[in-house]
Order: C-alpha cells, then structure tokens, then sequence
C-alpha cells in the first residue's frame, strides 16, 4: 500500500505579536529581526498545546472526509508537551474522541513532523494501521525569555496537522530520509525542564549557539532535497514545491539557492509565523494547499533541521485532491490579554 496525505489543516493562534511590540520589552529592533530572520511577527497562544493540536486534527479530520473515530493512530510531534505524562497526543484523543486511535508524542525537535510522517508511513507500509493523524504542535512562547534576545525574537506558537492514509492508488510518499547527530545537542537545547534539572536553579530557557545551527541547518536541509529528489527520480527541476522548515528566510534562502529553484517553488511564511518549530511544515502544507499553490499531482519536497540535531526530508507525489472533502469552525474563545501582555505575564516567570 502507498502512504498520502488526505486531509489537512491548522491553527495560528488570534493574538500576533509584531517586532514593534517586541522592542519595547527587548533590547531589538524591527529592522534587527527583519534583517537577520525574516521574521515580522508570530502568534501567542491562549490555549494549551494539546487544544492547538486538537483544532487542527479535527480540521485534517474533516478535509480527509473521515470522522475522529475513523483514526487508528494519532502521533504528536512537539518538543512543548502539555505535561511530561501523559502524552500530548492522548489529550488530543480525548479532545477528538478519537475511540480507536493508539495515541504517542514524538520529539525530534523542529523535525519532528518529518520524523512523524516516516512513522506514519512505515505504520501503512506494515499493515498496523490504515488512517494516521499526525500533528505538529507548539507552544514555544512559554519556553522564551524576553531577557534573551538572541532567541527571545525567533519563535512563535501554532499547530498544523495532516490524515496520512493508506492507498492503493499510485501517490503519496516516495522517500523518506532521516538523520542525527547527537554531537550537536549543546548547540540547540533547553533548560529548567526534565529530570536533570530537578533541584536546581535552571530557569525554563532555549539556549542555541545561533551560528552552529544556522551552518548546520544550510547543509542538511540542502542535501536532504537533494537526496529526496534523487531518491525519487526527479531531477531538481520536476520538485513543483519545496516546503521547509521555517527557521530562518536566510536558511531557506541558501537551500534554494543550493538547488537552483526559483523562489515560487520554495513555501515561506515565516514573516507571519516565526519558528514554530515541529509546526511549520504541516502549517506550511496546509496554506499552501488553501493559496492553490499545490496543484493535483504536484512533486513535493518536505525538509527539516532541529535540535538534537535532528534532519529529515521526504518526497511526496500528491493526489488530485487539493481541496478539503469538509471544512469545521473551532472555536476556543478570544485571548483575554494581548500577546505582549501575556509575554510580559510569563516574563514573570523568570525574575
Ligand atoms: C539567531 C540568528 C538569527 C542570528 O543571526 P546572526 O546573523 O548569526 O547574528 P549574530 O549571532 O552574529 O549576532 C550579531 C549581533 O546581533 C546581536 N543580537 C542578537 N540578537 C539580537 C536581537 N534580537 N536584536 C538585536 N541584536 C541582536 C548579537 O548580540 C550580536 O551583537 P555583537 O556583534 O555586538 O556581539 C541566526 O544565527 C540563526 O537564525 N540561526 C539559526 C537559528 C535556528 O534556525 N534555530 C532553530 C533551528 S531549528
């Protein structure tokens, strides 16, 4: 059986916080961030990260044309759980009423949603499962401290989610190709939460050496295109769309360029969004779809670069379907506050 992406969908939390907002807490400028990321604003979440993942499931539910309880199997990857236990994904179950879904969170930093996928596929390709909903989730607000600029202006929060589905009709997932490198966990890690830090002082902070995984990041992402289109036996020119990883326009930038590929065929929305970590792909896909930049039988290439480090890139060949079999409205309220009052709230965590 073939393993395709039947439905989609996404949530960007309402309140935005602009870099103007930014630099009046933070030592940066808009021009700083623009400049150096490519970023000119991100979402603040109100709700938790397993109602995120929960609102875009039931969207990737509903454009699949499928019901919650049609799921054998729900994978969320987020490096943000709710709780250490249980599980993100198994609020997520409950939330949907997902009655038949195995439920397990994966962390694999910002590649989580690549590192997801494969498990989806190799879940079709076994025969255990037939309809997998898999979801990147974040909510990186909570871990960023506005005394840290370095990382305070590069994230943001959002969930994306995508119904894999086995088939026997000839589309979907040709490669897979997934990389570590655990010598470089010092230079993208996090601290104050996990079993080391119990007892001490450590304060709940992201601390990257913004270099190293900038370099890193260049060359992965670069040669996992590369590989995926030559695993699939495409030249570079057939990829209709690359969607990267968004952690940085000028990262995205040199992957293009890597490739020879003209700007229309590599997604950006990181102006809109920051990094949002294991979310950017699938919220990515999920615009894309919307915008009508995918079109029936386009040739995809998925690529990451996270924490760990942790890389992954697949080769995707879509289906005819690029719309939503049924679309759903959630609803989870309006923020009380604005997103830099509940930065400036949580900042209060920290002093
Ligand atoms: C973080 C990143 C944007 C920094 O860009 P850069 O061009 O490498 O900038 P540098 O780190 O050299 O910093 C340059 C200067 O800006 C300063 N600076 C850092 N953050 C700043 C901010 N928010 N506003 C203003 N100045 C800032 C630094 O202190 C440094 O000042 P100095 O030269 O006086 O010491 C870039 O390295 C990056 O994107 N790295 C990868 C991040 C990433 O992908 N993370 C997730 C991976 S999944």
């Amino acid at each position: 059986m073939n393993a395709t992406i039947t439905g989609w969908g996404r949530y960007t939390p309402q309140a935005v916080l602009t870099n103007d907002d930014l630099a009046t807490v933070v030592d940066t400028s808009d021009e700083w961030i623009t400049s150096r990321s490519g970023i000119k604003e991100r979402r603040i979440s109100h709700i938790v990260n397993s109602d995120m993942a929960t609102a875009a499931g039931r969207q990737a539910i509903a454009a699949a044309g499928l019901e919650p309880d049609d799921i054998d199997y729900i994978i969320v990857a987020t490096c943000t759980p709710d709780r250490q236990i249980p599980s993100t994904a198994c609020y997520v179950q409950t939330k949907l009423g997902a009655n038949n879904a195995a439920a397990a969170d994966i962390n694999a930093g910002c590649t989580g949603f690549i590192y997801a996928l494969s498990m989806a596929h190799g879940l079709i390709a076994a025969g255990t499962s037939s309809k997998v909903l898999i979801i990147g989730s974040e909510r990186l607000s909570t871990y960023l401290n506005l005394a840290e600029r370095s990382t305070a202006v590069l994230f943001g929060d959002g969930a994306g989610a995508v119904v894999v589905e086995a088939t026997d009709r000839d589309e979907g997932i040709r490669t897979m190709s997934l990389g570590s490198d655990g010598s470089g966990a010092e230079s993208l890690t996090a601290t104050g939460l996990g079993t080391n830090f119990i007892g001490t002082e450590a304060r709940l902070a992201i601390v990257m050496d913004g270099a190293e995984v900038f370099k890193n990041a260049v060359v992965r992402m670069g040669d996992g295109v590369v590989k995926a289109a030559e695993d699939a036996g495409w030249d570079l020119d057939e990829i209709d769309l690359v969607i990267p990883h968004q952690a940085n326009i000028r990262i995205i930038d040199a992957v293009r360029r890597r490739i020879g590929a003209s700007e229309d065929k590599i997604f950006a929305n990181i102006h809109k969004y920051g990094n949002t970590s294991a979310a950017t792909i699938p919220i990515g896909l999920s615009e894309a779809l919307e915008e009508g930049t995918i079109k029936p039988g386009a040739k995809l290439v998925l690529v990451a670069f996270g924490a760990g480090f942790t890389w992954g890139a697949s080769a995707i060949e879509w289906g005819d379907r690029v719309d939503p079999v049924s679309k759903v409205e959630v609803d989870y309220g309006e923020p009380d506050r604005t997103a830099l009052e509940m930065m400036i709230d949580r900042q209060r965590a920290f002093t």
